[in-house]
């Protein structure tokens, strides 16, 4: 027998081998929280506090580099050359090659950061954000304005506070702030209350208004939204295509009607030639008087956009939408939101008093103009309006008398509720085929 326990000299290696193996652990964790030989030396000089240079447009760049943040950042492993290659410690100081601005600095700094993330710049590449920056607009977010360079942490998802958005958008920081999900986010561990790119994504951020992006994302989150909207609402799936979410969820807010001018067999949203502006032009044309497009400059405006050799008519859709895009970000609790019917069911109907008429910027942003709010009664713009109802007009007198059956009838549930779907259908075949057509 060898005795109860293993050989010594099969102890003694298994601890041998395991002491390496932990010190090997040991020493990586904390090399990887440590500054390696060469970046220690860069930091020799750029841990300065107060290193700054001069530049010729007078502008100063602070030369410092804080090392513990950098210590602690993901890129660490990499060292300082994996985004500055061309400065070394034979070539510099000084720097030979000429820095203009810190803006022009920064930007050229950034393709560092293309060489390992090439997919978030071709994210990027297509955002809102991006297009400011190609048209040369000195306050449009490039990566260093969002990820300070030198202290990304892992995986931080983002402490509300600090969020980078709200440098560049403080008005909406404030207003989100104090709406149901900024309060509920400000608490700890919420971090699945949504922060701005939740709704607006982070790389590829487009214009707010434009297409179904924020929409979707209300709706990832809340995917229960049409059926529990249905229960009080009808036809709630047509209710929120046509009304924005905020248009109901932000108690108190101004709303308007936005107009948007479609292709009528291409089903998108007409938008401005590149390069050749011409929706404002045409549109102060139309409206000679200056008081807004009434219905007859409306009929002129569509028939200028229709005769641009698009493939179809310019045609009109409604939206009910927030009219200020900052007070849009006051989502409220759900015991707050507009669901009484006469708010907008009802001649004179406040969202229904302001009207805008628009087309897609370049960038993605509309570009509105102000019409007359008898536009949505008028037997013209109606014949190009498919898909709205011109509420308080003509052809809703059909409609507000069934809001008032509805009212009187608010007692007999059922009875009166089958009625009044049975009344609702044979009214939207009755107006039939105005859908999207
Ligand atoms: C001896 C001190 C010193 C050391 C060591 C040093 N730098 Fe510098 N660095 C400077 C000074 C001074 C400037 C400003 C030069 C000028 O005025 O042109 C500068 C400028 C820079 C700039 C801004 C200009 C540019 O071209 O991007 C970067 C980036 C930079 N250093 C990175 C580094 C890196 C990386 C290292 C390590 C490889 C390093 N430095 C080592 C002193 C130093
Ligand atoms: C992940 C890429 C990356 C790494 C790693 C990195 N830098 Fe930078 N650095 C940048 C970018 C991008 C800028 C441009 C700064 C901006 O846009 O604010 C910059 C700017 C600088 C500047 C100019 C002054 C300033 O802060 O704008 C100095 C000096 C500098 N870095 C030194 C260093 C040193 C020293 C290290 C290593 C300890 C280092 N950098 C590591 C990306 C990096
Ligand atoms: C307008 C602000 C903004 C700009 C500009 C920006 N980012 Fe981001 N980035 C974010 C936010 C916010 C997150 C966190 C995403 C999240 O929590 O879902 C993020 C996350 C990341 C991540 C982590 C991976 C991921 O997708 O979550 C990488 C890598 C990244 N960004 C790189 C870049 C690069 C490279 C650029 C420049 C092309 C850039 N970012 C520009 C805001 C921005
Ligand atoms: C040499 C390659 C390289 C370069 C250059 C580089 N990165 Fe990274 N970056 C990485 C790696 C590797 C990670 C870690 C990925 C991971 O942990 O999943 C990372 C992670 C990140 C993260 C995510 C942090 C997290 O986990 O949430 C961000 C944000 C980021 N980088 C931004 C930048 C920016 C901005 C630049 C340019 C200033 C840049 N990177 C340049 C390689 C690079
Ligand atoms: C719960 C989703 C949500 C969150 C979170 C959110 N937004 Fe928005 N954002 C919206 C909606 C909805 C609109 C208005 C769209 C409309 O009118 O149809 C909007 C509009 C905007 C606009 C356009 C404003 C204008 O004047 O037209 C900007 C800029 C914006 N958001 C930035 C942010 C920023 C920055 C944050 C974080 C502080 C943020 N958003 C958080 C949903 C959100
Ligand atoms: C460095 C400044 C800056 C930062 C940081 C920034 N933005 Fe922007 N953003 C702009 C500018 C400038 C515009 C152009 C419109 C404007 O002036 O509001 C814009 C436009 C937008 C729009 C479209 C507005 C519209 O009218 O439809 C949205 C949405 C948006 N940003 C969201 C974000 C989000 C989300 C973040 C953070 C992840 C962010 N921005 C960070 C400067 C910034
Ligand atoms: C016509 C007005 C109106 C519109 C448009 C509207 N809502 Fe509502 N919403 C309400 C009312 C009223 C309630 C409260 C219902 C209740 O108390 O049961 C509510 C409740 C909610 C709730 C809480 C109940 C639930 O379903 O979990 C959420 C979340 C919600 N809405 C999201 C949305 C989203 C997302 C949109 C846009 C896609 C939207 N709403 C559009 C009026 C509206
Ligand atoms: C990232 C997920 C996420 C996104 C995106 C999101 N929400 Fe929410 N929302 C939540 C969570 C979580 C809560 C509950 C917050 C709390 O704890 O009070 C909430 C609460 C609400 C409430 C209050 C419900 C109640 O019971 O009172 C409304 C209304 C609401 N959201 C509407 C919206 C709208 C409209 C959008 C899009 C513009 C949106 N949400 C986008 C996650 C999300
Ligand atoms: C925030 C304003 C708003 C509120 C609140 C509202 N509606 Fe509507 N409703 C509209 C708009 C706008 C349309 C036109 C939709 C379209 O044609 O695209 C509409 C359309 C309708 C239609 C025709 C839908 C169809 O089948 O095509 C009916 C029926 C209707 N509403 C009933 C109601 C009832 C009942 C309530 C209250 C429980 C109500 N609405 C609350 C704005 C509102």
């Amino acid at each position: 027998m060898h005795g109860r326990g293993l050989p010594t000299w099969v102890m003694a290696a298994f601890f041998g081998v395991a002491a390496a193996f932990f010190m090997d652990q040991g020493a990586a964790r904390a090399a990887a929280s440590a500054l390696s030989e060469p970046d220690q030396q860069c930091l020799a000089c750029h841990a300065t506090e107060g290193l700054v240079k001069k530049l010729p447009n007078g502008e100063t760049l602070s030369l410092h580099v804080a090392g513990p943040a950098f210590a602690a950042s993901v890129h660490n492993p990499m060292g300082c050359a994996s985004c500055h290659a061309e400065v070394t410690l034979q070539n510099h100081p000084p720097v030979k090659q000429k820095i203009a601005s810190t803006r022009e600095y920064s930007i050229a700094r950034t393709e560092a950061c293309r060489q390992c993330h090439d997919d978030i710049f071709k994210l990027y590449g297509g955002s809102i954000h991006a297009s400011l920056l190609r048209e040369g607009n000195p306050v449009a977010p490039i990566c260093t304005d969002c990820h300070a360079p030198h202290a990304i942490q892992p995986k931080a998802r983002e402490v509300m506070a600090e969020v980078s958005c709200r440098k560049c958008h403080d008005a909406v920081f404030g207003a989100y702030a104090a709406s149901v999900h900024g309060r509920a986010r400000s608490k700890p561990g919420n971090t699945h209350v949504p922060l701005c790119a939740d709704c607006h994504r982070a790389h590829d951020v487009t214009a707010a208004t434009a297409g179904d992006t924020v929409k979707n994302a209300c709706l990832g989150c809340h995917p229960a939204t049409v059926a529990s909207h249905q229960v009080w609402l009808p036809n709630a799936a047509r209710h929120l295509e046509t009304i924005s979410c905020p248009a109901c969820h932000v108690p108190g807010a101004k709303r308007r009607v936005d107009l948007r001018m479609y292709d009528s067999v291409a089903q998108t949203r007409i938008s401005e030639k590149q390069g050749v502006p011409q929706f404002d032009s045409r549109a102060r044309f139309a409206d000679a008087k200056g008081t807004g497009l009434d219905a007859l400059a409306l009929q002129s405006l569509l028939r200028e956009f229709s005769r641009d050799g698009a493939v179809g008519k310019a045609t009109l859709r409604g939206r009910l939408e927030v009219s200020d895009g900052v007070v849009a970000h006051q989502l409220s609790d759900k015991y707050m939101a507009s669901r009484n019917c006469d708010s907008c069911h009802r001649v004179g109907a406040d969202p229904f008093q302001s009207v805008t008429v628009s087309i897609a910027g370049p960038d993605g942003r509309p570009l509105r103009y102000d019409a007359d709010k008898d536009v949505l009664h008028s037997a013209i713009s109606v014949e190009s309006m498919g898909g709205f109802y011109a509420i308080g007009g003509t052809r809703i007198k059909l409609l507000d008398w069934l809001f008032v059956l509805a009212l009187l009838s608010g007692i007999g549930v059922p009875i009166g509720h089958l009625t009044l779907t049975w009344l609702f259908r044979r009214y939207a075949k009755k107006i039939g085929g105005r859908e999207d057509s």
